[in-house]
């Protein structure tokens, strides 16, 4: 029989559910070398062939023809293995393969920029390109593509229908004007009229108002894909290009919209736990945020918070007399929270996730609706512990005449009046939110960079791959 090609993936899998791997005869293993050991008689070679966070160690001696090169083997060469498997009960690792035959796929230079040592997270952000070889990103990137599905499964399981807003729009939907402008070459002297779309275009900022008018017709639905923000904001939580998750919601109010963020919050814990223990165990390990996997089962047993910002504004104030040190110490109702404000309330106040609700509406998006107290909108922030708001979402405004002045007065209405058209149609009250994935993919691996948690982040004045 012809040796067949295997993943260590399978290898494990098959292993767990009692298989005896030695009955698959000789079977063939591709990977790159984390590392190699030789002491002359014996060698250790151990083997990461991508298809899982575990390795395989290969135990080679002199009978291979090319023992000389294989001995000196270098970290990150690329190998083909072929030989048996032999269980190793009494060792950390439950198999190993002995090979009778190793063949170089991929040489590597000597100036590899990824050793055997563990590099800073600093130093391999500038190597992004290398970085995924690495046990962090390694981990961190198959979670974020594992949390991508689960994000699928919990809203399709829910019935909600999933919407592909556009990446270029003729609108800024949150009204902040931190776009880029789409524009094509060559457009010396042309103005936004005679360019290619005959008017000023850009990257979308938020698919929300898109999807929902798909809510209109659907009720349930989401949208889940890139989105754009030319901030300058040069901190560990903003990123130029990033992905978001946008449910919306019809026939649903502020509350509906909460609960739905807590469930698909608590969703994402269960689901990354359950489908990647390994993964997760790292994260929780000595190297990176011990106690990881404790806190977010806690998170799992307990019910979010919720508050409200004039309560918000009181406890920072409180915290301000009680010899609270905040860079913006000067707290009063009506401004705009920082992170540090946002993180003292879900780190010190209510040690967990927690909802702020009902902000000023003259620091919020013109789409909220209004509360009754003509003050404050129907908006909320979901705040979590190391990272502040990792999503924000309202009930929309709904009234035709009330959206119409405020759109009138701050001028957005050009351009949009099919979004307040949606009001005449067969408007009804509806809700949603938008869930900033990276900074969910940090908040659950306990990675603390947005530049890390995206593969190749794209931040002011940083573009290098
Ligand atoms: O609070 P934001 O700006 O809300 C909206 O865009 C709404 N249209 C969402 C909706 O109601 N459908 O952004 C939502 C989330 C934030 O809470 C944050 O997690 C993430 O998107 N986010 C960013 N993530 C990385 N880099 C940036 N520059 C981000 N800006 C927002
Ligand atoms: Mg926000």
């Amino acid at each position: 029989m012809q040796p067949q090609a295997i993943l260590v993936s399978e290898l494990y899998a098959r292993h767990a559910q009692g298989e005896d791997l030695t009955a698959l005869g000789e079977i063939i293993i591709e990977g790159w070398v984390r590392t190699n050991r030789d002491s002359g008689s014996i060698g250790f070679l151990s083997i990461n062939d991508g298809s899982c966070f575990k390795c395989i160690q290969a135990v080679y001696n002199s009978s291979l023809s090319n023992h000389e090169e294989i001995s000196h083997i270098l970290t990150g060469a690329a190998l083909y293995l072929r030989g048996n498997i032999v269980l190793t009960p009494d060792m950390p690792q439950p198999f190993e393969i002995h090979p009778v035959e190793v063949k170089v796929l991929g040489e590597v230079d000597p100036d590899y920029p990824l050793q055997k040592k563990r590099h800073s997270l600093e130093y391999l952000r500038e190597i992004a390109h290398l970085r995924p070889r690495t046990n962090t990103f390694l981990a961190l990137y198959r979670v974020r593509s594992v949390l991508a599905l689960g994000i699928h499964e919990f809203f399709q399981s829910k019935g909600f229908v999933y919407v592909h807003t556009p990446e270029l729009t003729g609108n800024d939907a949150e009204g902040a004007g931190q776009v880029f402008t789409v524009t094509t070459p060559d457009d010396k002297g042309k103005s936004s009229e005679t360019d290619f779309f005959g008017k000023k275009v850009s990257l979308t900022v938020s698919g929300q108002l898109h999807v929902e008018a798909f809510a209109l017709a659907f009720r349930d639905v989401y949208t889940f894909g890139p989105t754009f923000r030319a901030e300058k904001s040069n901190t560990p939580r903003h990123a130029s290009e990033f992905w978001m998750i946008e449910p919306e919601i019809a026939f649903a109010d502020l509350e509906d919209d909460m609960n739905l963020m807590e469930e698909t919050i608590k969703f994402c814990i269960r689901y990354v736990l359950e489908k990647c223990p390994e993964e997760m165990a790292f994260f929780s390990g000595k190297f990176m945020t011990p106690g990881l996997i404790d806190k977010l089962n806690a998170v799992l047993a307990r019910p979010f918070r919720r508050m409200e910002y004039t309560e918000g504004i009181e406890l920072l104030k409180e915290a301000v007399k009680n010899g609270h040190k905040f860079e913006n110490p000067n707290i009063e109702w009506g401004m705009d929270l920082q992170s540090e404000h946002e993180r003292y309330l879900t780190e010190e106040v209510v040690k967990g996730p927690m909802f702020l609700i009902n902000y000023p509406k003259d620091i919020k998006a013109f789409y909220m609706r209004e509360n009754d107290d003509g003050k404050t909108v129907a908006a909320c922030d979901c705040l979590v512990p190391g990272e502040g708001e990792i999503i924000g979402g309202s009930q929309r405004e709904e009234r035709y005449d009330i959206l119409k002045a405020k759109m009138d007065k701050i001028g957005n209405t050009d351009g949009l009046e099919w979004y307040l058209n949606l009001r005449k149609y067969g408007g009804c009250i509806h809700s949603g939110f938008g869930i900033g994935f990276d900074r969910l993919l940090m908040y659950l691996t306990g990675v603390n960079n947005i530049r890390d948690s995206e593969p190749f982040p794209r931040t002011s004045s940083q573009i290098k791959y």
